[in-house]
């Protein structure tokens, strides 16, 4: 958001954005740098330099034209990942190495040399199927599994490093930002000068690639040749143009590749600004000559080229070798971390407004909701509800009892959340601001002094994150002692954290401030944001003793941010265009570890007509993370401010939601401890089907469910790809049912929102919703049993008290299996290391797909006599359901169906 910078003068601008506020890549001074160089390949490893000890194999490489040496490091690292780092031998002062990303040292394994031709050096891992062929001259390595050339590093010769130099006697031009870069009225003077780096990846057979969030664009990354790189330089871009590959809020620099057999992962470990090209060549085939009647075809494969070029730091990479989608999660999270497990409440529906104004209008919207009969968790307020943006305060006259207005939330068993930046405005008497600056806790300008930047409350410096004791002490503040007016219902917003400053240049920081431990913020820019969540995650961690999960929403974010909290887009528009482009935006997402993300449900910016903010909320409602929100000078758009019609179609996509919830939670869970994104795109489901893609208008959630919003205003029909020739696939609302290999011609009304079970799952759900899911845990079960070709199907659920670290620290959860095979629908433990006490029943089975009307259906529990089941089947529909059952949903049970 761009504003004029004081209290009284906030401007809006609310058309499109302006460009010329960010740089396109030919301003941008290591791009063009790197470009500039003729494409040769001048470097080459020393071989005689080569040691191999336990945990990495190490070797020189030199630039032939500079003759400066770098050290290459090569590590096998468990689960088929290697690591590749490359650093000056001999920097003339440390260059920056992330030390926060990274969950633990990762295990190496060592990697043995094997005999090559000379002038290579073959590194092959302990099953011998992934081998490192190191070339000498040119300096190239080649990456194989059994055989099969898998990628290439350093073949198109774009290796690029920038040895750190004395600053030149004297001032040359230097347009190519050497020492010094302009950008409109900004000079960022460079302390260490030039520092960029960069290397080339070619992988072979593939030209389907994804990752790297954050942009509004396709999921599938396009080629870049003709036009921008994807820029991953977190900005503050309200209303940010769809289909641009401007860096935008957040970022992962991480990419995955696909083909039908493999998938693989390139994880690069750097937090300055970074670009990514893509130059894809795609499968062709030709024709070479006509022997008699025979036409001789040759198919050339397809290969993709992938560079990264970054500002500064070094070269440290990590290659995930797959084979397959899951693989390729499971290697990130191993280094990164997984999903935290969210509180139950967060995946509820979220109410947000630039602001809900003071106590008597959070009433009425709270109450609002239960008059409507709309069910949702948390009321959010924004920066308005403190006291002159001083965040951690309360405004007096809005909020004059913040305390019994919690109550009166809990009471109702819903949450708040405020925002929190990390801006912290100038003002001696603000007791945050005078003592982080007598602790020197605050980001510093490049003479030393405290940063000083623009933002929401005027003149503001910004907390120092990166620092491991303004962390500690930025926790500190959630204590309840410490936050005046705060409880255990109220969580916590992080926004602006890229660290947007408005007069800054690109609306951010100078690359020059300094940090912690002397690093320019040019070497970690993009971790700003990640290190706020984090510390903001802790805070609400200690200030229960350990014992709560907490829930943080960032705007910002970076590798690993998946670990703290939930991520949303940022400031969308109420058009149609975002609605659609919010899918795509959220699979990269979720594919890069992200799985906790959304959109603002309605378009933060502008009135939505009342068709696309209820088609909003359908399809909010199948994305993970679930808010409504709008900017200040919007409308009031409540759910039911758009008439009888649209208040009730709004309400089924909310009720629809919180239906699911059971299913929501085992798959976050499922996200937790196995790293499998809760969205998933198609392809990864379905990872041999070609047609899958580029799917990006309908994804997975989880395994079970496949969801095709609508996008388009007045939709009468949206063709529906149900892949899988081996499938069947069941409407979720009518259960007709078809088979997979299909493209469908669904019509669609304004209530109908194409939503299918795919054939073979069991999925968990509640038989009515309440207020809020505080009002859920007792309320009974329904499985939707959906069988496939053969007749069976599986599911799961998970479930614990919905809050507390208990599940981990005294495997205080149930995780439920359930099967259905001849006839036999079961529930048995899927870990028997969990216990937790629940009332709960399943009261109604619903099958579908079963082709005959059944004489008896009995359920046996082991301490239980078997009883028989009331039941009705549609021969038509091929139905059954099974009603007013109670069967305990943490015992075992069968039910028999003959
Ligand atoms: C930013 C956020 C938006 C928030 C506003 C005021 O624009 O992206 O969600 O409402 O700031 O805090």
């Amino acid at each position: 958001m761009e504003a004029a910078g004081s209290e009284d003068a906030i401007s809006f601008q609310d058309e499109a954005v302006d460009k010329s506020i960010f740089k396109d890549c030919n301003k941008i001074g290591f791009y063009r740098r790197q470009k500039l160089l003729p494409r040769k390949n001048t470097y080459r490893a020393l071989l005689d330099s080569v040691t191999s000890g336990k945990d990495s194999t190490k070797f020189q490489i030199i630039n032939e034209v500079n003759k400066v040496p770098l050290l290459a490091e090569v590590y096998g690292i468990e689960g088929n990942i290697f690591r590749l780092k490359i650093n000056e031998m001999a920097p003339l002062n440390p260059r920056y190495e992330i030390s926060d990303v990274l969950i633990q040292k990762p295990a190496t394994k060592r990697l043995t040399p094997c005999p090559g031709d000379t002038g290579t050096l073959v590194l092959k891992d302990d099953s011998g199927n992934l081998k490192f062929h190191i070339s000498a001259n040119p300096f190239k390595i080649d990456l194989s599994s059994e055989e099969e050339p898998v990628l290439s590093i350093n073949s198109t010769g774009r290796l690029y490093f920038e040895h750190l130099q004395m600053p030149p006697k004297h001032e040359s031009q230097d347009d190519l930002g050497l020492w010094q870069e302009k950008f409109g009225k900004f000079v960022d003077i460079k302390a260490n000068g030039p520092s960029a780096i960069g290397l080339d990846f070619s992988l072979h057979g593939f030209e389907h690639l994804y990752g790297i969030p954050q942009h509004a664009e396709t999921h599938q990354l396009k080629n870049t040749s003709a036009g921008e790189a994807y820029r991953l330089y977190n900005l503050d871009v309200y209303g940010y143009k769809i289909h641009d590959k401007m860096g935008i809020y957040g970022c992962v620099p991480y990419l995955l590749a696909h083909k039908q057999g493999r998938t693989v992962g390139i994880f690069w470990l750097n937090a300055s600004e970074t670009l990514v090209e893509i130059n894809t060549q795609p499968t062709v085939e030709h024709m070479l000559s006509q022997e008699g009647s025979v036409l001789a075809k040759q198919k050339v494969k397809a290969q993709t080229d992938v560079c990264w070029m970054s500002e500064s730091g070094i070269i440290d990479v990590f290659l995930l070798m797959g084979p397959t989608p899951a693989a390729v999660f499971k290697q990130y999270s191993v280094l990164t971390g997984t999903q935290a497990l969210p509180p139950l409440f967060s995946l509820g529906y979220h109410q947000c407004r630039w602001n809900y104004d003071d106590e008597q209008d959070v009433k009425a919207v709270d109450a609002g909701f239960d008059a409507h009969d709309i069910p949702y968790d948390v009321i959010w307020l924004d920066i308005e509800h403190t006291e002159g943006k001083r965040y951690f305060t309360w405004d007096k006259k809005k909020f004059p009892d913040p305390k019994r207005m919690q109550e009166l939330i809990r009471s109702k068993k819903r949450k708040v959340v405020v925002i929190t930046d990390p801006h912290i405005k100038v003002d001696p008497m603000y007791s945050l601001y005078s003592q982080a600056k007598d602790k020197g806790y605050f980001v510093k300008n490049n003479k030393g002094g405290d940063f000083e930047g623009v933002c929401w409350p005027g003149a503001s410096s910004y907390l120092d994150f990166t620092n491991p004791k303004v962390r500690e002490w930025y926790s500190g503040l959630f204590a309840f002692s410490e936050y005046q007016g705060s409880t255990d219902i109220l969580f916590i917003w992080n926004d602006m954290n890229e660290p947007s400053v408005f007069r800054g240049p690109e609306l951010t920081m100078e690359k020059n401030a300094i940090h912690y431990g002397n690093w320019e913020h040019r070497d970690l820019h993009n971790m700003y944001g990640f290190y706020q969540q984090m510390a903001a995650a802790e805070g609400l961690i200690q200030r229960s003793n350990g014992e709560e999960r907490p829930f943080v929403l960032t705007r910002s974010f970076f590798a690993g941010s998946q670990k703290y909290g939930a991520v949303w887009t940022g400031d969308n528009k109420a058009e149609w265009g975002y609605l659609k482009i919010s899918i795509p935006m959220l699979l990269t997402l979720s594919v890069a570890g992200i799985a906790f993300c959304g959109a603002d449900v309605g378009g933060f910016i502008g009135d939505p007509e009342p068709e696309l903010l209820v088609r909003w909320y359908q399809a909010g409602a199948y994305q993970p993370f679930f808010r409504g929100h709008a900017t200040m000078d919007t409308k009031r758009r409540e759910p039911w401010l758009f008439g009888e019609e649209n208040t009730q179609l709004i309400r089924n996509a909310i009720k629809e939601r919180y239906a699911l919830l059971p299913y929501w939670y085992s798959l976050f869970y499922h996200a937790h401890v196995a790293s499998k994104p809760v969205m998933r795109p198609l392809w990864v489901e379905f990872p041999k089907e070609l047609e899958t893609f580029d799917v990006e208008d309908e994804y997975m959630l989880g395994s079970a469910l496949l969801i095709h919003p609508v996008t388009e205003p007045k939709a009468t029909m949206v063709d529906v790809l149900l892949p899988g020739s081996e499938e069947v696939w069941y409407d979720f609302r009518t259960f007709v049912h078809w088979e997979g290999a299909r493209t469908l011609k669904f019509p669609v009304a304004l209530d109908s929102t194409p939503v299918f079970q795919r054939g073979g799952s069991v999925i968990p759900m509640k038989t009515a919703v309440g207020r809020s899911t505080g009002w859920m845990p007792r309320l009974p079960y329904e499985l939707r049993v959906a069988l496939d070709s053969q007749g069976s199907a599986r599911g799961e659920l998970y479930l614990d008290d919905g809050h507390s670290f208990q599940y981990l620290h005294q495997k205080q959860f149930l995780h439920r299996k359930f099967l259905f095979s001849a006839g036999v629908l079961s529930s048995s433990g899927a870990d028997e290391n969990g216990h937790y006490h629940s009332e709960c029943v399943v009261e109604k089975v619903v099958i579908l797909g079963i082709n005959k009307q059944p004489s008896s259906v009995t359920a046996s529990c082991p301490d239980m006599a078997d009883t028989q089941v009331a039941f009705t089947y549609g021969s038509k529909t091929s139905v059954l359901r099974l009603e007013k059952l109670s069967l305990n949903v943490g015992v075992d049970w069968e039910i028999h169906i003959k």
